[in-house]
């Protein structure tokens, strides 16, 4: 089967956010289920110049941005059986960072286009375009009105995935002349398309052969009006064609066993190891090297959307108990200036590290007791998991992703893999803290059960490329 995967972002190229984690790592597990997949991106000139130095040119042509003819030179770099493609515009894509531009419409109907017409031109024959987020949602939109003449697209099918649906790409409605040199007046009475702008996910939407999303909960979830920025009614009315796929992690890179970034390797059947990674967690944190006292972790994009204003008002009562906390992120200057003053304040108890540093998170994973993620919508999330598969118990709000991967603690049963909260509010995310921390004193009998379940659950990608590639193939024969 041939496949082409197309992002704005990717690891280890460049990334942003979790989208750029799912690109590297899914396609390489489809690559293992011998498929021929290729990876295509922006040749965002923010790539190391390691990657830079390994790609090679294929091809140059001209787009048509609308009006504009812009030039395009197509490289490509092959690696553990993925072949990467890059799109390359220097006026673009040579940008401090990824997104946040006015032209980012522009930059990305340019992108889209280049991708069809690098197909065109180098004769490629995917059999599926999988698409993700606005960025390349407009691509089976293109296809079937754009470039429905042409014989060789007419098979292939498209696949849009919603990573985030807070990110929709909305633009004038005056953007499909303009930038993708399509007439508004065929569509007029289609009130569904352009009435209110031209919004480059409903577009993928309504015109993708299916739709997924990374959990089957946020499935459910984006279907209702609290949770779908205005798509509520188009996710409804598409429900037969939408369904929720988790993501996975890469256990090549997050391996308690073999993390390089760990001082102390460990697996389920050595966990006394892990203590060994909490020491030198609080040695470089500056706060007292204890082992018996609860260390809890964040790594995390420090905004309202992630739960963050509700740690806030309630973090002087986390720090009144004899807990420790380690935060690693950047986001909201407010946000941030908050918990800098609670860790000035509180030197001995809480280290907040306003940054981003990937040896330092994947110390929190391996080091912290537990790990706090209380979103207020989290399509999939994949710090839970990653939290989980270092043996390190997530305190999530039940939502989404978070929903479908963490199983909160039964004191009955004495099982699940973490904790959690099913009202967004104080009163119940403080109640799950607590019970976290009461575990942790009282019974450390159980909380090694927790623990071991939470390695031993299957976070790879396995299941999930194996139900992307069941619906690749329902959609070709379709
Ligand atoms: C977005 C979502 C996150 C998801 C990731 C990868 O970043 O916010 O929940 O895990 O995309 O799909």
């Amino acid at each position: 089967m041939n496949v082409f995967f197309a992002s704005a972002e990717c690891a280890p190229f460049f990334k942003t956010g979790g989208l750029g984690d799912v690109a590297a790592s899914l396609p390489k597990a489809l690559a293992k289920k011998a498929t021929d997949i290729s990876v295509v991106l922006p040749y965002f000139t923010k790539m190391p110049e390691i990657y830079q130095s390994q790609c090679q040119t294929l091809c140059n042509f001209t787009v048509e941005v609308g009006w504009r003819k812009q030039s395009c030179q197509v490289k490509q770099l092959k690696q553990s059986s993925v072949t990467y493609y890059f799109i390359e515009n220097a006026y673009y894509f040579d940008r401090e960072n990824l997104y946040g531009y006015g032209d980012d419409g522009e930059r990305f109907a340019f992108f889209s286009l280049a991708i069809i017409e690098m197909i065109n031109k180098l004769e490629l024959q995917p059999e599926i375009i999988h698409v993700n987020d606005f960025h390349t949602a407009m691509i089976p939109f293109l296809l079937k009105e754009k470039y429905a003449a042409i014989k060789n697209f007419q098979s292939i099918r498209t696949i849009l995935t919603i990573h985030n649906i807070e990110f929709q790409g909305n633009f004038a409605k005056e953007s499909l002349p303009d930038y993708f040199g399509i007439p508004l007046e065929p569509y007029t009475d289609r009130k569904e398309l352009f009435s209110d702008g031209l919004n480059y996910l409903k577009t993928g939407i309504l015109f993708a052969d299916h739709v997924t999303t990374v959990s089957p909960t946020y499935a459910k979830e984006i279907q209702t009006q609290e949770f779908a920025f205005g798509l509520d009614r188009i996710l409804s009315y598409r429900k037969n064609k939408l369904s929720g796929i988790l993501n996975g992690i890469d256990y090549e890179l997050n391996n308690p066993e073999t993390d390089q970034a760990i001082p102390a390797p460990y697996s389920v059947d050595n966990l006394a190891d892990k203590k060994k990674n909490k020491q030198v967690l609080q040695e470089k944190m500056n706060l007292p090297v204890r082992d018996e006292i609860p260390l809890i972790g964040i790594v995390s994009r420090l905004t309202a959307q992630k739960g963050f204003l509700l740690v806030l008002d309630e973090l002087a009562e986390i720090l009144d108990k004899d807990v420790q906390l380690v935060l690693l992120g950047t986001g909201d200057k407010e946000i941030e200036r908050s918990f800098q003053q609670f860790a000035e304040r509180h030197p001995d108890k809480f280290k907040a590290n306003i940054t981003f540093d990937v040896d330092l998170a994947q110390l929190i994973y391996a080091g912290a007791d537990l790990f706090l993620m209380p979103s207020k919508s989290e399509p999939c999330g994949l710090s839970q998991m990653l939290a989980m598969h270092y043996g390190t118990l997530p305190i999530v709000h039940e939502v989404g992703g978070l929903k479908d991967t963490v199983i909160p603690f039964n004191p009955i049963a004495k099982s699940g893999t973490g904790f959690g909260f099913t009202k967004f509010d104080t009163a119940d995310l403080i109640k799950s803290i607590q019970a976290a921390i009461d575990l942790y004193w009282q019974n450390q009998e159980v909380w090694q059960i927790l623990m071991k379940n939470a390695m031993e659950k299957d976070f790879s990608w396995e299941k999930s490329s194996r139900l992307y590639l069941d619906l690749y193939q329902k959609a070709i024969s379709s």
